[in-house]
């Protein structure tokens, strides 16, 4: 039997963002600029409204493209998009996504990006230096902060070339790098702010720590880190439950994908010498059509699902990752941890 079509809206309750901060800078409104106001109206339209107004946008981008698919590729100016020679059968989940038009790839979306960019209070003498940026999302975000300099470092080519691009847009220094976050190249103390978004997840333990180790390499003493992460809950979550969950998430977005629990989290960072002085958590609901509205826009979601719903290969496996992120939902989670490089190096202030 065929499944179940992904574009069968429901009215899901995507919950609070858990806030137990230390900081004030990330205690403010939960409010979400781009939630704009057809989302309501969106979410509460039955399936058959949604399809008869994804037929119509069809036609009209038939009509207006010349035939012309509807793929990311067009809509980004024909530029190239990492992971675009791969085969959808089989590429990372996270660059199936952004075939499809997806532009926002981590956890908890754009509402904890926001939560991780409050937290790290950038400012106009910021110096920020991003790990593994992708499409460039969050670093339009950081850039709008105007700090003084930004360096994207990704071990992806093309999505080093678009965080190029993004000197066009902006008077701060950009510079894209390619290469391992592990080793970005940078000297020490170079950056005020370094940050990275579902990457880490991504990495076994041992390149986890090395990362971790880099960021505090490359911040200045005083420096802010931030991480958006998937995690696990509850913290005692059994080893077996771990091991099931990693297996399942890892076959179904084709990446070796091990998230931690949020204390886990925190002792990575804590191992290298941070402070952590923010934790956020949300939701899962990268796949979910509230988040998605959310994250992507109206307009947006709606190019995502048309892309999905012509390509099956594309339907097929996003369909089983969101069955997956649906098994697990209380299991589950985005954290957002930010912490500080301390100013005394721990063995002086010893
Ligand atoms: C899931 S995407 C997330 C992209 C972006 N941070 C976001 O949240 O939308 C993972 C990104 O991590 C990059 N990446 C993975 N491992 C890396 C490493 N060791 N060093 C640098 N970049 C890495 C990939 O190329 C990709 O751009």
């Amino acid at each position: 039997m065929e499944e179940a079509p992904f574009v069968a809206f429901r009215v899901l309750d995507v919950g609070p963002v858990a806030h137990t901060g230390l900081n004030p800078e990330a205690g403010g409104s939960l409010k979400d600029t781009r939630v704009n106001s057809c989302a309501p109206v969106l979410t509460t339209l039955g399936p058959g409204r949604i399809l008869l107004l994804m037929m119509i946008i069809n036609i009209v981008s038939e009509l207006g493209h010349g035939h012309r698919r509807f793929t990311m590729q067009a809509l980004e100016n024909d530029s190239v998009l990492p992971g675009s020679k791969l085969d959808a059968a089989k590429m990372p989940g996270h660059w199936l996504l952004a075939r499809m038009g997806k532009k926002v790839l981590r956890p908890g979306g754009l509402t904890l990006t926001r939560r991780m960019l409050d937290g790290l209070a950038i400012g106009p003498r910021d110096r920020l230096v991003e790990l593994a940026p992708g499409l460039g999302a969050t670093a339009r975000l950081a850039l709008a902060r105007r700090p003084a300099s930004y360096v994207g470092v990704d071990r992806d080519g093309d999505a080093v070339a678009l965080v190029r691009r993004l000197a066009a847009e902006t008077a701060t220094v950009v510079e894209g790098k390619k290469g391992d976050a592990a080793n970005t190249g940078l000297a020490d103390g170079h950056a005020s702010v370094v940050y990275g978004e579902a990457m880490l997840t991504m990495q076994p333990a041992n390149a986890k720590r090395r990362i971790v180790q880099e960021a505090f390499r490359v911040l200045a003493p005083g420096g802010r880190y931030g991480i958006h992460e998937m995690g696990l809950r509850p913290d005692d979550m059994p080893e077996g439950t771990k091991d099931t969950i990693m297996k399942d998430l890892s076959e179904a977005i084709r990446v070796g994908a091990r998230p931690l629990t949020i204390s886990e989290w925190r002792a990575v960072l804590e191992a290298e010498g941070f402070e952590v002085v923010t934790q956020e958590v949300s939701p899962m609901h990268l796949l979910e059509p509230r988040q998605m509205v959310r994250d992507e826009g109206v307009g947006g979601t709606l190019r995502i699902l048309l892309n999905i719903a012509r390509n099956p290969i594309a339907r097929r496996r996003i369909l089983g990752m969101r069955r997956v992120f649906q098994r697990y939902e209380s299991a589950l989670c985005g954290v957002m941890l930010v912490a500080r490089k301390p100013m005394i190096p721990a063995t002086l202030a010893e």
